[in-house]
């Protein structure tokens, strides 16, 4: 005869709710960001307000190639994806194993590949892709070195189509006007208030060569 159920014990605390998909995002990047500082940068995923202004004006009718470098957890691809036409082709390109596992099970539509963005080049040629719309950077490149951050840009500037932008998300507003500025004519700085901590993105055009 089976033992019946044992009784619930009415002086147990209830179990804690399972922590939402954004709870163990926060978790795991707070986790990596104690680990891996310099390479991951922020101690939060990005808001959905700094997601949405790192796509703000994109013309999606015309945009066939979208490239997100260093996704983390996913808030901006997560916009992404939510923008996104059928006819506009997504890479997503994250370094860490965790993260880009995570990204892959989250997103499973999208082409997410686990490796480094300084080579996005050979991803795109692997793909028979020659022309980019939008780099859309969370990469900490002030931290990079100097010939990584520029094989970065100088990348991103040779393949985008002529109308196109490279996007870099900061939480150091305007600290690093300037670096961009060196690479490209036209920088315009957005200010992103509900981010924790407060960020931004630049949106740069015309790459100096
Ligand atoms: C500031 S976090 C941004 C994460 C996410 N985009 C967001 O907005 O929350 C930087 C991310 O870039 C990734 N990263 C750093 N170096 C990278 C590299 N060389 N290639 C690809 N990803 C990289 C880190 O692992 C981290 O997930």
């Amino acid at each position: 005869m089976p033992y019946p159920a044992p009784a619930a014990d009415p002086s147990a605390r209830p179990a804690p709710p399972p922590p939402t998909s954004q709870g163990r995002d926060r978790w795991l990047m707070a986790k990596k960001f104690l680990t891996r500082g310099r390479a991951v940068a922020s101690f939060s995923p990005s808001s959905r307000a700094m997601a949405r202004t790192m796509l703000d004006g994109i013309d999606w009718a015309a945009a066939r190639c979208v490239v997100e470098l260093g996704a983390g957890t996913g808030p901006i691809t997560a916009e992404l994806v939510a923008r996104a036409r059928p006819h506009t082709r997504l890479l997503v390109v994250e370094i860490d194993p965790e993260m880009g596992g995570r990204l892959k099970a989250k997103f499973p539509q999208v082409d997410v590949v686990i490796g480094d963005a300084c080579h996005f080049d050979r991803l795109l040629a692997d793909r028979g892709v020659t022309q980019v719309d939008h780099v859309l950077s969370g990469l900490p490149l002030p931290s990079f070195p100097a010939d990584l951050r520029d094989g970065v840009l100088a990348t991103s500037a040779r393949m985008l189509s002529p109308a196109g932008t490279f996007r870099q998300l900061t939480v150091m507003p305007l600290i690093y006007y300037r670096l961009y500025a060196r690479y490209y004519q036209d920088v315009r700085f957005r200010f992103v208030p509900l981010n924790l901590p407060p960020g931004g993105v630049y949106v740069c055009r015309g790459y100096r060569g």
